[in-house]
C-alpha cells in the first residue's frame, strides 16, 4: 500500500477508514527508558542537532508503538536560536531565553537567518527517517507565531502570560512587527519540512488558549491565516492549542486540514463548535497515569464522542508527561485499534 493511501492520510482527507488512527504527542520522551539512556549521553538540543540520533528517536517511538504516524524528533523552539534568542534547556526549569524582549527596540535585534542554513540538520533528520520508514506517514511541525513570541517575551515558560499581554496591548505596532517575522520563519520553515519529505504539518499554538476571543481574532489569527494559506497547497494541516474551548471557531478559521482538542472539551461539543473538518484528541494525558480500567473507559468515551465519524484522528489532548508508564501508553494504542474497528451498535 501506498503512502496516500495509509489510514492516517485517508482521515486528514475525511475519507472512511477501517478503524480510528492514532499517534500520540510527545511519543518520543522520557517517559521511554530507551529515550532517557540517550538522553544521558547528550543534552536535549545536542540530540535535536544530531540528525542521525534524532530520526532514530523518531523511528524508536513508532516501532515501540506501532502507532499510525511518526512526528520528527525537533522543538518548536529551536528557530529561536537562529534568531539569536540565546535558546538554552535548564535542568528541570525547562526552555530560557537569555535575551528576551521586552523594549520595543528589541524586536530589531532579532537576527534573521537563513532557512537551510539555520535549520538544515531538521531537513536531514526527515530525509533520514523518510528513507528508514518510507511508509509511515511523518508530520513536520513549528510554533505558532504567538506562542513562540510568548517564549520571547517572557524568557521562558509562564502561567499566566502577564508580559506578552501587556507587550501585546502597550507595543501593538512592536508586537505585530514581532508577528510578522516569526509568521514568515514559520512558513519558510514547513514548506521545506515539506520539501525534505513531510507528509502532513502540525502547528503548534500550545498557549494561545491564555487570549480572550477579541484579542485572538485581531492579533493572532490574521498572521495564523497566512500561515495556513501559504501551507494549502503543499501538505495537509493539524492546528493545535490548548485551552482552546472558547475560541475553535475561530481557530478552524484560520485553515487547517485538522484541528487539535485538548481535553478539557467534550469532543462531539468541539467537532460542532469546529464544523466541517476533521478533528484530533482528545484524551486527558493523566488518565494513562491511571489503572486500565479507566484508561479504557476514558478512550471509549472519546471514541463515542467522535461516534464513528469519518475525520477522527486518535490522540491524547497533550504531550505524554515523563513519569508516564511505557505499558500504559502500548496498551493505549492498542485500545485504540481494537475498540474502534468494532462495528458499532
Ligand atoms: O514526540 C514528539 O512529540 C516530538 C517532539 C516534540 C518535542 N517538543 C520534544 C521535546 C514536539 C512536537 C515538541 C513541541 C513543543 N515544544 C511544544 C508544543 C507542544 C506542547 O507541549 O504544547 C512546546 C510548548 C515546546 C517547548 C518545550 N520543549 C518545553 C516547554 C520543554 C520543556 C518541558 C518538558 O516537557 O521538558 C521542551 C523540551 C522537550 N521537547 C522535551 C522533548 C522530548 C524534553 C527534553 C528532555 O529530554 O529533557
Amino acid at each position: 500500500m501506498d503512502l496516500e493511501n495509509n489510514i492516517f492520510m485517508r482521515a486528514l482527507r475525511r475519507e472512511q477508514v477501517e478503524r480510528t488512527p492514532v499517534w500520540l504527542m510527545r511519543q518520543a520522551g522520557r517517559y521511554q527508558p530507551e529515550y532517557r539512556a540517550i538522553r544521558a549521553k547528550m543534552s536535549f538540543l545536542e540530540l535535536c542537532h544530531n540528525s542521525q540520533v534524532a530520526a532514530e528517536v523518531t523511528t524508536m517511538a513508532v516501532d515501540m508503538l506501532q502507532v499510525d504516524a511518526a512526528i520528527i524528533f525537533a522543538d518548536i523552539l529551536l528557530p529561536l536560536q537562529c534568531l539569536n534568542a540565546g535558546l538554552r534547556f535548564a535542568q528541570g526549569d525547562g526552555p530560557v531565553i537569555d535575551n528576551p524582549i521586552r523594549l520595543a527596540s528589541d524586536v530589531d535585534k532579532l537576527s534573521l537567518f537563513d532557512i537551510e542554513e539555520g535549520l538544515g540538520y531538521v531537513f536531514q533528520s526527515i530525509k533520514l527517517f523518510v528513507k528508514e520508514r518510507p511508509l509511515v506517514p511523518l508530520i513536520g511541525f513549528a510554533g505558532a507565531p504567538f506562542t513562540l513570541a510568548s517564549y520571547l517575551i517572557e524568557g521562558g515558560s509562564s502561567r499566566n502570560f502577564e508580559r506578552t499581554k501587556a507587550f501585546m496591548y502597550q507595543e501593538p505596532q512592536a508586537f505585530a512587527r514581532l508577528m510578522a517575522i516569526l509568521t514568515d520563519v514559520t512558513i519558510a520553515y514547513l514548506l521545506a519540512q515539506v520539501a525534505a519529505g513531510a507528509h502532513c504539518l502540525m502547528l503548534f499554538d500550545s498557549w494561545v488558549g491564555t487570549l480572550s476571543r477579541e484579542d485572538y481574532e485581531s492579533s493572532v489569527l490574521p498572521y495564523s491565516k497566512q500561515i495556513f494559506a501559504a501551507l494549502a497547497s503543499a501538505a495537509p494541516s493539524i492546528h493545535f492549542g490548548t485551552a482552546t474551548g472558547g475560541m475553535l471557531d475561530l481557530i478552524a478559521a484560520a485553515g487547517s486540514t485538522v484541528v487539535g482538542v485538548d481535553w478539557r472539551m467534550d469532543l462531539a461539543s468541539a467537532w460542532q463548535m469546529i464544523g466541517d473538518k476533521a478533528v484530533q484528541g482528545n484524551l486527558d494525558p493523566t488518565v494513562l497515569l491511571a489503572d486500565r480500567a479507566l484508561i479504557k473507559e476514558r478512550t471509549q468515551l472519546v471514541l463515542d464522542k467522535a461516534g464513528g465519524r469519518p475525520g477522527h484522528i486518535f490522540n491524547l489532548g497533550h504531550g505524554i508527561g515523563k513519569d508516564t508508564p511505557v505499558d500504559n501508553v502500548k496498551y493505549l494504542v492498542d485500545l485504540v485499534r481494537e475498540l474502534s474497528s468494532k462495528p458499532r451498535g
